[in-house]
């Protein structure tokens, strides 16, 4: 049995394998319209959602399960405090398989340690959000026909974006893929995130445009600014309109997580190139595909979701937005990673 709490849980094979199965669904729906019958997916929002949770719950719904919710962490034991740890066994008890949001990061990471059913790890604070990269996946694949040979821009908030850092760990294992991140210098691209990859910096959209096959916008995380006053300044720091999209190359697609804020101007979505509400359609078909593949996976194998590689214990988390930081039993765990040494749950070195 597994859980996916980052894109990388999943190899270049089973993406693809995802995409063809969502590609199926779109083509012949009512073939799937019985796939879950009988199975339960518990929605836990520790943090607020619109798209993310809808969508987990219209592909259940789509493939004749059923749903049960927590909205809000304010009405919860959450809020009594209860730990992660102890909200996912109970939840096992009730569900047969977990989409969770939580503001903590490697908060997806314990709860997969502790539940008996797969959990999905629907953003875990500013680490990591894997589903919304299937979403960008089959988007990409839909616009582009191509996985490979792509120069993909990264607009926006580079620091705290969790769904830049999962497209990445999904896009950079592809051949002939090159990164330009378009960010103030104080929303770069986290450093453990720059390895291995073909990445260039810069500041300006207007010079990084006209060579880009995909331009990934993103708003500016403004819950996860320590000074409001650093948001205030840098929230308008880059605004996608049709003037700069003239820019662009005729085919460059331009994608957004969503929701907008207002990083692209209402009239580019006129625009043929703008593919960012279709992309919320295809995240949904992608949630079908991966529920039913961690269902098929459960039912032929019960054993429990580890952390693969070594793991070693005996150093403090720094990160103060990691999990370890409020679950005080948690032991602070780390892996190698060359000279590093990085949290198991956040990512984050030691
Ligand atoms: C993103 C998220 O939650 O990280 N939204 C989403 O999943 N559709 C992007 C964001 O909130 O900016």
């Amino acid at each position: 049995m597994r859980s996916i709490i980052d894109t990388l849980d999943l190899t270049v094979e089973e993406l693809q394998g995802l995409v063809d199965t969502a590609m199926d669904i779109i083509a012949n729906p009512s073939s799937y319209s019985d796939a879950c019958r009988g199975k339960k997916l518990a929605t836990l929002f520790f943090e607020p959602s619109t798209r993310t949770r809808m969508s987990f719950e219209a592909a259940m719904y789509e493939l004749g399960g059923n749903v049960i919710s927590m909205t809000d962490a304010a009405t919860s034991s959450a809020s009594k405090g209860e730990s992660v740890a102890d909200t996912a066994k109970i939840v096992s008890c009730y569900a047969d398989i977990i989409a969770m949001r939580h503001p903590r990061e490697g908060a997806a990471l314990v709860a997969a340690n502790n539940a008996s059913i797969p959990v999905i790890n629907a953003g875990d604070g500013g680490h990591c959000h894997p589903t919304q990269t299937l979403a960008d996946l089959l988007t990409i694949y839909r616009e582009k026909g191509r996985f490979d040979n792509l120069t993909i821009g990264l607009c926006g908030d580079l620091l705290y974006g969790r769904t830049v850092h999962s497209l990445i760990h999904a896009m950079s294992r592809y051949e002939n893929v090159k990164f330009i991140c378009i960010s103030p210098e104080e929303l770069k691209l986290p450093a453990y995130m720059e390895e291995g990859g073909d990445y260039e910096n810069t500041t300006s959209l207007e010079e990084a445009l006209p060579r880009l096959d995909i331009l990934y916008m993103t708003r500016l995380q403004e819950e996860r600014f320590a000074d409001p006053a650093q948001y205030e300044r840098l929230k308008n720091s880059y605004v996608l309109n049709p003037e700069n999209m003239k820019l662009a190359k005729e085919d460059c697609s331009v994608l957004h997580p969503l929701p907008r804020v207002n990083e692209i101007a209402v009239a580019v979505d006129e625009d043929p190139r703008a593919a960012y509400f279709r992309q919320a359609l295809n995240g949904k078909y992608m949630r079908m595909a991966l529920i039913l593949k961690l269902l098929g996976e459960a039912a032929k194998d019960k054993s429990k979701t580890v952390v693969t590689g070594e793991i070693e214990e005996g150093c403090t988390c720094n990160n103060p937005k990691c999990i370890t930081k409020v679950e005080q039993e948690l032991a602070c765990k780390f892996r190698r990673v060359g000279e590093k040494k990085l949290c198991i749950y956040c990512d984050a070195e030691m």
